[in-house]
């Protein structure tokens, strides 16, 4: 495929600025780019969703257009978005197969599909990821991605764009979703990778376009670029130190949890003190996010204590925890953590609505003015702040999420998958906020999958497995190895096939 000269504007924002590129069958190209910086737009005129305002796409030297996703889809393309759309009241199968439904007689032939989807998921290594009995709603990040993944190989495929798919993975699935993407190659397909993660563009790919501004920078073999010349090309300008966490003196206790059960959970017990950063790892489904959402008055404990500098609190819901100083940025920003179609200034707002009222009117200059300094230090790429979250890029959603914790400055911050999505540059400058709101006293609990975002952190960190904390690790014993051990621990030592009828037990719930 050929793209030429082609760009895209939206009110306020040029997307794409003449950007020309050609996409070979066989081969893995890699976008890059900081948030904002055009490739999901690029991925959305391939695929049709938006037109091009100039240039054109040919495909074997023929010119073609794609008026919409059908047509696009025609021509053997298929974009995995980094939001996949997932219909919550039906099931996997039906998910998988949306639109396109096996009828006879008008009736969906339920079995057949059900059938075919395991075949699929089995052929791809990922029949245990994805059980087929489950709901749309009841979808993990992780399992989302994945209907969208084997939407996009039911059929004969030309074209593979992935844009951000392994952000919600877990290292195995990524390594299975590697091997695929490979095999696919293999066989002559074209593939497109997006994705912030470095050394995941250095094993998987063979070409790399780096995007800036929506003007295509450099398209070069990755085997003739450095990682650091990648970042440089993406930010073009000099990033700032490498993040350094400054630990502080330990302080007094803010939250502590003890002997806490949940329907996920069995004995927990850990603490935080006023300026600490407390890393929680382990592998996906350990119990970390559901730890956080019971913490944040989401979930339910059955029994156990939480104490709030001191006090046994109980927290029934979100609003109490945010009165009582829990702030809590979910991993799934589109679905938890934003309205979508309010603007970034409401989205940053809402949770300091009552420091901002008087008189139950909300004080419109006094709030602008404290969203703005978020949004401006986070470096939001938004035309204004009353544009329309839903609009803004994937990483930039993000940001505006942590923008409206920063506004809060809780007693006690959960930042759950903080970094997903967030380009190089903007999350060195997160993590020296992060810095900067333990010093100011905020104990902060960071839930992170990226193990150099938790080593470089975290002043201690837990492990969990199974809904169960396996260690905790100071800064100086904390290494790779040993997170990792914990994090398995119970498969070391109960052996494999306990864990996996426990994780199946813990799926229940
Ligand atoms: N529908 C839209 N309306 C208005 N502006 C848009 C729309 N879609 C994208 N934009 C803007 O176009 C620019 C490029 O966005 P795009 O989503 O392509 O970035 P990206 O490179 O994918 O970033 P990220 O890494 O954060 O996903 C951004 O400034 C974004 O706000
Ligand atoms: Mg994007």
């Amino acid at each position: 495929m050929e793209i030429r000269h082609v760009s895209k504007a939206f009110p306020n924002v040029v997307a794409l600025d003449d950007v020309s590129l050609e996409i070979r069958p066989g081969e893995v190209l890699a976008f890059m780019g900081e948030n904002g910086a055009g490739k999901s737009t690029l991925l959305k005129i391939l695929n049709g969703d938006y037109r091009p305002d100039k240039g054109t796409l040919s495909i074997g030297g023929r010119e073609v257009s794609f008026p919409n996703p059908y047509s696009a889809h025609k021509a053997g393309i298929r974009v995995i978005y980094q939001e996949p759309e997932i219909i919550p009241w039906v099931d996997v199968p039906e998910n998988i197969w949306v639109g396109e439904l096996p009828k006879r007689l008008g009736f969906v032939n339920r079995r057949k599909l059900r059938q075919l989807v395991q075949a699929s998921l089995a052929e791809y290594g990922f029949e245990h990821v994805l059980p087929v009995d489950l709901m749309g709603h009841e979808l993990s990040s992780a399992q989302r991605q994945l209907v969208e993944i084997m939407r996009a190989l039911k059929s004969e495929v030309r074209f593979l764009a992935l844009d951000e798919p392994t952000s919600s993975l877990t290292d195995e699935e990524v390594d299975r979703l590697f091997a695929l993407i490979h095999r696919l190659r293999d066989a002559g397909v074209a593939v497109i990778y997006v994705s912030h993660r470095l050394h995941e563009i250095k094993r998987l790919c063979d070409r790399v376009a780096i995007l800036r501004d929506g003007k295509l920078i450099t398209v070069q073999p990755v085997s003739e670029i450095s990682e650091n010349e990648i970042v440089s090309h993406m930010v073009g300008r000099e990033l700032k130190d490498v993040f350094r966490r400054t630990s502080a003196e330990p302080r007094e206790t803010v939250l502590e949890v003890r002997n806490l059960n949940s329907a996920w959970h069995r004995d927990i017990n850990f603490h935080i003190r006023a300026g600490e950063i407390v890393g929680f790892s382990g592998l996906v489904g350990a119990g970390r996010t559901e730890l956080a959402k019971v913490l944040f008055g989401v979930y339910r404990k059955t029994s156990g204590q939480i104490l709030l500098e001191g006090q046994p609190v109980n927290i029934r819901r979100p609003y109490e925890a945010i009165t009582k100083g829990i702030g809590f940025a979910p991993e799934d920003r589109k679905r938890e953590g934003l309205i979508l179609i309010r603007s970034v200034l409401e989205n940053a707002s809402v949770a300091i609505l009552r420091q901002i009222c008087r008189l139950h009117f909300i004080r419109r200059g006094l709030e602008r003015q404290i969203v703005t300094q978020f949004v401006s230090k986070l470096r939001v790429a938004t035309p204004s702040v009353e544009q329309h979250v839903g609009k803004l890029s994937g990483g930039n959603q993000q940001k505006v999420v942590l923008a409206r914790w920063l506004a809060v400055k809780p007693r006690v911050l959960i930042l759950d998958e903080p970094t997903r999505g967030i380009d190089v540059g903007a999350k060195a400058e997160i993590y020296a906020l992060l810095n900067e709101l333990a010093e100011q006293g905020i104990a902060i609990i960071v839930i992170s999958s990226e193990m150099p975002e938790v080593l470089g952190l975290s002043d201690r960190i837990y492990v969990m497995q199974n809904g169960r904390i396996t260690g905790e690790l100071s800064r100086a014993e904390a290494t790779e190895e040993k997170v990792l051990e914990l994090a398995m621990a119970e498969n070391l030592s109960a052996g494999a096939q306990g864990a996996a009828r426990e994780q199946a037990e813990l799926a229940e719930p």
